[in-house]
């Protein structure tokens, strides 16, 4: 049913996903091909309304199963409104972040384990998997760095750094495991640099 093509980038805070989507969004439409950028928590209404509920508020405010949930649920609504339609007409969805955010962040950090975050993607969205997945990569200074640029970290960043030691090990963990799906980019390289490593993953689509 899918004709289009569906990309997500992850990793951590501060690795320049959102330029990098940008970027991408401009490279693969001056082919000719709809691109419909977009990001999670969010990217339809509802799945918006949830981002609220996840991104404000104190460290505590949900525990690790309820923040999995409303997770899933954001995704879901995400997919079927506007993930599924996109690639069912051709066009290549651009995505920052999807369900390997939930099972390094949820999965790896917070108590649940893989199959119970997979299970839950199974239930929201069928299971839906992108094409191709880039874990961008920066060293721990250069993430430091970019971070104070942007202000400071919102409610999901602002955890220990010994979980984001955790999550960035559990990203590699998962691209390694699955070489097929996903490559992994050394984002400390300059951003021109950086979308052009994505590219070329790209290149047999294109
Ligand atoms: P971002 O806008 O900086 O990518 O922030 C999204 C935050 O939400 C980030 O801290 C990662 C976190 N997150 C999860 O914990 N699980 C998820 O499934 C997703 C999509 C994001």
């Amino acid at each position: 049913m899918t004709r289009g093509r569906f990309v997500t980038l992850e990793g951590g805070e501060g690795v320049g996903k959102s330029t990098q989507i940008r970027a991408l969004a401009a490279a693969i439409e001056v082919r000719g091909i709809e691109v419909v950028a977009t990001r999670e928590p969010g990217g339809s209404t509802g799945a918006e309304a949830i981002r609220t509920l996840l991104m404000e508020g104190s460290d505590d405010r949900w525990d690790a199963r309820s923040e999995a949930l409303l997770f899933a649920a954001a995704r879901a609504d995400h997919v079927a409104r506007t993930i599924r339609p996109a690639l069912a007409r051709g066009a290549w969805v651009l995505c920052d972040r999807f369900v390997d955010s939930s099972r390094a962040y949820q999965g790896g950090g917070g108590g649940l384990t893989d199959a119970d975050i997979l299970t839950l993607h199974g239930v929201g969205s069928e299971g839906l998997l992108p094409n191709r997945t880039f874990l961008l990569t920066v060293s721990p200074a250069e993430a430091a760095r970019r971070l104070a640029a942007r202000g400071g970290s919102d409610r999901m960043g602002s955890k220990p750094a010994d979980y984001q030691a955790r999550l960035a090990a559990r990203f590699i963990e998962m691209a390694r495991a699955e070489p097929d799906r996903w490559q992994i980019v050394d984002a400390d390289a300059p951003a021109e640099q950086v979308t052009a490593a994505i590219l070329e993953g790209l290149a047999e689509w294109l």
